[in-house]
């Protein structure tokens, strides 16, 4: 069974398949907008932490396909809150659904729900751990813009302790080595060793000469509700913040990305620049999520 849990899982070809049958999509939502793929297929999305890009995308991605859509989107309508184990939620919902697409509060938990699941389970996001379908997204958006397989200079920027999308994107990236990843963040949230290899660059400062010779800057956000001292966030949560100024000083032909939401690290003023790329990368999650469910659920375009 095709369940996303982790980055890790995909091959090199699997990934560029993927994107491949994204572009297809993408060609279907730019001509008649939707397709009867899914027709009489129904996605449980469940959705245990805040959400606005990553769950509608997958319900707006199966409505697109033609299929249904059934949802839990707070957990305190859910029996979760009346002491119902994750694993029995699953059994019942894998009874409900065809596929299901959850987020939770807890790194492991879509892996849990996978192993109870008779339906494939896509990983929306796990605590801090992964977001694998975001990096597919993001993998997509860079690929819409350069070779992958070309040299260029990935840099990471904010909070890559606690960034499931920086935990996920940099495993996938590994597939294409001529791209060379920096990840820029204090030292208390630096990228874990576990993602970090010889060759990267960690550093705390963002210095102009990052700025300038990136191809792609992925900015992320300092996930405030990971932290158990508030005193800690407000410490980190303005480090970096890319204004106009500083969106200038990178090259014409570089992208600003950012897997939203924002806070405050990107300037709204930075939305009318060339280098901004973070609203088609949203959207295309669609397109994405799309050729996820697709392939879970055995449909050929
Ligand atoms: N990028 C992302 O996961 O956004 P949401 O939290 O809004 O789903």
């Amino acid at each position: 069974m095709f369940h996303v849990l982790s980055a890790a899982q995909f091959s090199k070809d699997e990934i560029l398949e993927i994107l491949h049958s994204a572009s297809q999509m993408e060609a279907i939502l730019e001509g008649p907008g939707f397709c009867e793929l899914a027709k009489g297929k129904i996605l449980a999305a469940l959705f245990y932490e805040p959400s606005t890009r990553t769950r509608l995308s997958f319900e707006t991605a199966m409505l697109r396909l033609g299929g249904g859509v059934i949802s839990e989107t707070d957990v305190t309508f859910s029996s979760i809150t009346k002491g119902e184990v994750l694993p029995d939620t699953i059994r019942i919902v894998s009874n409900c659904a065809d596929v299901i697409a959850m987020r939770s509060k807890t790194k492991g938990d879509a892996a849990i729900a996978a192993e109870y699941s008779s339906v494939p389970v896509l990983n929306g996001g796990d605590g801090s751990g992964e977001h694998p379908t975001q990096s597919l997204l993001d993998l997509y958006t860079i690929s819409k813009e350069f070779d992958l397989e070309s040299a260029m200079n990935v840099a990471f920027i904010g909070d890559m302790k606690y960034g499931r999308t920086v935990h996920s994107l940099t495993t996938m990236l590994r597939h294409f080595p001529n791209i060379k990843l920096q990840f820029i963040a204090p030292d208390a949230l630096q990228i874990p060793d576990s993602y970090f290899q010889e060759g990267d660059l960690k550093q705390e400062a963002l210095s102009d000469e990052i700025i300038a010779n990136a191809d792609v800057i992925y900015d992320t956000r300092i996930q405030k509700e990971r932290f158990e001292d508030p005193a800690q966030y407000e410490k980190f949560k303005s480090v970096y913040i890319f204004d106009v100024e500083q969106v200038n000083k990178m090259k014409d032909s570089a992208i600003l990305m950012h897997p939203l939401p924002r806070v405050n690290e990107i300037t709204l003023a930075v939305d009318d620049l060339p280098q901004a790329r973070y609203f088609q990368q949203a959207a295309n999650g669609i397109p994405v999520r799309m050729a996820l469910i697709a392939k879970a659920l055995n449909l050929s375009a």
